[in-house]
């Protein structure tokens, strides 16, 4: 018999045998790209991202003992069973077994719903992931009674998110935070990730980030075949070298409210990103010919304006133009002069940095 924080061979004796929980997660934007992975959902290189507000996933569990021999999941979302969304989450579940045991006793119904539209083209994973494990981890506290350590309870919140979604395992804290070992930070790990604990410059605690659509369409390579490609890229070594100084140096821009420096960094994650897509073996690219007309603008636009505004790219075709509060007046009307004609619909979602994670049960 073994047992530990994340994983335990021993079946418990419920304390409680039937209950209910919900979380409210957001998803989050990387600066620091996590690309490629190896062992278990691990990171090849470390990433930082921080968490939004508007666009987030309520998911709630119900639980209760089991009534058959084998114990029942049910997923809905948005109300109804949806086959592709319920597959991926029971598979995760199933997977469970030795991180939560007691999962073996309950009959589960999860309802999960998005803040944002399936079509909006934000990746779901990780807002969905993040509050699934947080739920998972408070009905632990509940039947168990473990995890009453605040500390411990969000590290094994987001270790679990990650073996759901990398990325998911940077939501579950609010602000900034790094999934990865780096030497900046001792705390770090590649199992799950913690929150940014220096002290950020003002400047960067009221990031804006509007997210320009320019598809909405459905990713013609998903994330989990673009990570496969980075195994054998030519460029990885060199990659994983480049996301640590990257990283260094974001660290650095970050304490002084150096903006120079963290537009010169952001821009060369999001671009380095997209370029490792493009020279991996097949080579693909998720860039839209508007992506492109919306960054030689934004750039032109800010030589120009002399406001501190930059771009990041996540896999996909969309925009995340970040700016301050300060700037925003000036930014939305640049966004509607001159950027709306390149999205889809003239879609723009507005968000911003977030409070973190809530449970709202
Ligand atoms: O969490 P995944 O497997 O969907 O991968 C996400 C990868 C990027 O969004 C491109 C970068 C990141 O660090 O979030």
């Amino acid at each position: 018999m073994s047992t530990n924080l994340f994983s335990s061979s021993f079946i418990p004796d419920l304390q409680k045998r039937e209950g209910f929980v919900r979380w409210q997660s957001p998803s989050n934007i990387a600066l620091i790209k996590y690309w490629g992975k190896f062992g278990v959902q691990l990171p090849k290189n470390p990433s930082l991202s921080f968490g939004l507000s508007e666009a987030y996933s309520q998911t709630s569990i119900k639980y209760s003992s089991k009534e058959a021999d084998k114990a029942n999941h049910k997923f809905y979302f948005e109300g109804k069973e949806n086959p592709v969304f319920g597959k991926k989450a029971l598979r995760f579940l199933d997977d469970l077994d030795i991180v939560f045991p007691f999962l073996k006793q309950l009959d589960l119904n999860i309802e999960s719903k998005n803040s944002f539209p399936h079509s909006a083209g934000i990746a779901s994973s990780a807002s969905s992931m993040s509050a699934l494990a947080l739920c998972l981890c408070s009905i632990e506290q509940e039947v168990i009674g473990s995890l009453q350590d605040e500390f411990d309870f969000y590290m094994k919140a987001s270790y679990v998110a990650r073996l759901g979604s990398g990325s998911a395992s940077r939501s579950v804290y609010s602000g900034f935070c790094v999934w990865g070992e780096i030497f900046e930070l001792i705390e770090s790990s590649n199992n799950y990730a913690v929150p940014f604990t220096y002290e950020v410059h003002p400047l960067f605690m009221q990031l804006r980030d509007s997210i320009l659509i320019v598809s909405d369409s459905e990713k013609a390579v998903s994330s989990r075949a673009g990570h496969a490609l980075m195994d054998g890229h030519p460029y990885a070594v060199a990659r994983i070298a480049q996301s640590k100084q990257n990283m260094t140096w974001l660290i650095a821009a970050l304490l002084q409210g150096d903006t120079d420096r963290f537009i010169e960094v952001v821009e060369n994650e999001a671009m380095s990103l997209h370029a490792l897509m493009m020279s991996s073996k097949p080579w693909y690219s998720l860039l839209h010919p508007n992506t492109l007309r919306i960054l030689n603008t934004v750039r032109a636009f800010r030589e120009k304006s002399e406001l501190f505004i930059c771009f990041t790219l996540d896999a996909g075709p969309n925009v995340h133009l970040l700016y301050t509060q300060e700037d925003e007046i000036k930014v939305l009307q640049f966004i509607e002069d001159e950027l709306l004609e390149f999205c889809v619909e003239r879609k723009v979602i507005h968000d911003k940095i977030g409070f973190g994670p809530k449970r709202i049960d």
